[in-house]
């Protein structure tokens, strides 16, 4: 630990020293917005967090739930003008999605490019800043490399915050910070190097130390509790912690004799994923909405849901086109829920949704209940 502290502080001087040639772009002469002032990036400091992560968000933002969102992550790319204008309107930020090639780590001249170009994808689209998401393996026998990654995140955030303090730099990280999926970062540098970490409370199951590959929810509670103590175990407040929750859930095909629609227990065909022989990977995401045309459907075969109550999340059988049994393991309202109520109870800076375009109308009850469980966080 002492060692990857020593290398970060010598990485983030090393940084700073470098991050002198960084250009400012901005130009407010051309704010598409009718109140120049939403061409700012928010001006508001610490605050309870419900980060919506966006994969369409410039077709699909009708369907969003504007009033607890306070920042939207874009992963489909530029931000267009008018949901700009909007989420600035109603003071959510809006921060791009971002990945890092972790073999450049360390190349000091392919780092000031990147950080320039995320700094003119910011300005050009008068953005907030950058959610980091870099999943690859780092293993514990890198610790440099992680160190590199904590000084490109401390270096990042040194360079937008010296353009603008109001710029926000955040982290996703995976579940609980036991080198899960190879992922051995440096969870506390990342910490500190940033405003918040997003933890993936969701694809729980991509690693599954068992014999036998089962099908199992993809965001059990107990996980996340367990996660979110590792968390503070290395001295990281829960005000530097967001709680990640899906809007999806996981399609496993039952293999084997024991397959049918009443048998709760479902085995899976065996994918491994980073060195562990049972992953989800054997199963497909499905949104939420396509799970619920699913539940709804009466031409389909299928148990009624159930409810586990070890991890606390639904799930049921149905058999698919093929003949074939599948288990669906999924989060509704009441699963959410219970999460919320532990985000709550451990005072987490707030709450995040992968992917805030998997539900419908807001009109549509199914669907207000579930944002209205994210929401429940504020009150
Ligand atoms: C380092 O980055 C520069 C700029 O992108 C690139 O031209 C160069 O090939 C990189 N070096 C290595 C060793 O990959
Ligand atoms: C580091 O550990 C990983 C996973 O255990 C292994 O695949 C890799 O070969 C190791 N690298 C070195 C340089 O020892
Ligand atoms: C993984 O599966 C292979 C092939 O079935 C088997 O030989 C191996 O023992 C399994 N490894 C573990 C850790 O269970
Ligand atoms: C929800 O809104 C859409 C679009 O405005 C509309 O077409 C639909 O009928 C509404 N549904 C309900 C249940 O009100």
């Amino acid at each position: 630990m002492k060692y990857l502290t020593i290398i970060t502080t010598i990485v983030l001087i090393v940084n700073v020293v470098h991050s002198s040639t960084i250009q400012s772009r901005v130009n407010t002469q051309s704010c598409p917005c009718s109140d120049s002032s939403w061409c700012e990036p928010i001006d508001i400091g610490e605050r309870p967090e419900f980060m919506g992560f966006s994969v369409s968000g410039n077709q699909n933002y009708a369907n969003y739930d504007f009033s607890k969102i306070t920042t939207l992550a874009s992963f489909f790319g530029p931000v267009s003008s008018d949901l700009l204008c909007l989420a600035h309107s109603k003071g959510i930020r809006v921060v791009y999605g971002t990945s890092y090639p972790v073999a450049q780590l360390g190349n000091w001249t392919f780092q000031e490019e990147w950080i320039q170009q995320q700094v003119d994808l910011v300005q050009s689209t008068y953005a907030d800043g950058l959610n980091f998401d870099v999943e690859d393996p780092i293993y514990q026998n890198s610790s440099d490399i992680s160190a590199l990654y904590t000084g490109l995140v401390a270096e990042t955030n040194y360079v937008f915050k010296k353009l603008n303090p109001n710029y926000q730099i955040t982290v996703d990280v995976a579940w609980s910070p036991n080198c899960i999926d190879g992922r051995c970062y440096d969870y506390q540098g990342l910490a500190q190097a940033s405003d918040y970490l997003v933890a993936m409370d969701y694809d729980m199951q991509s690693q599954m130390f068992t014999e036998t590959c089962l099908a199992a929810a993809n965001s059990p509670t107990a996980g996340v509790i367990q996660g979110m103590q590792a968390f503070f175990d290395l001295g990281i407040p829960a005000s530097k912690l967001v709680m990640g929750l899906p809007f999806y859930g996981y399609r496993y095909t039952c293999i084997g004799s024991s397959a049918s629609l009443n048998n709760p227990v479902c085995q899976i065909k065996l994918v491994p994923f980073r060195g562990v022989n049972c992953s989800d990977a054997a199963g497909s995401q499905l949104t939420y909405s396509t799970i619920l045309s699913i539940i709804q459907d009466p031409t389909i075969k299928k148990s009624s849901i159930q409810w586990d109550s070890i991890a606390n999340a639904p799930f049921f059988n149905y058999i698919d086109s093929n003949g074939l049994v599948n288990q669906m393991r999924f989060d509704n309202a009441q699963s959410l829920q219970d999460k919320v109520n532990i985000a709550q109870s451990l005072s987490l800076r707030g709450m995040a949704v992968w992917n805030i375009d998997q539900l419908g109308p807001l009109n549509q009850t199914e669907y207000s209940d579930l944002w209205n469980s994210i929401n429940s966080f504020f009150n």
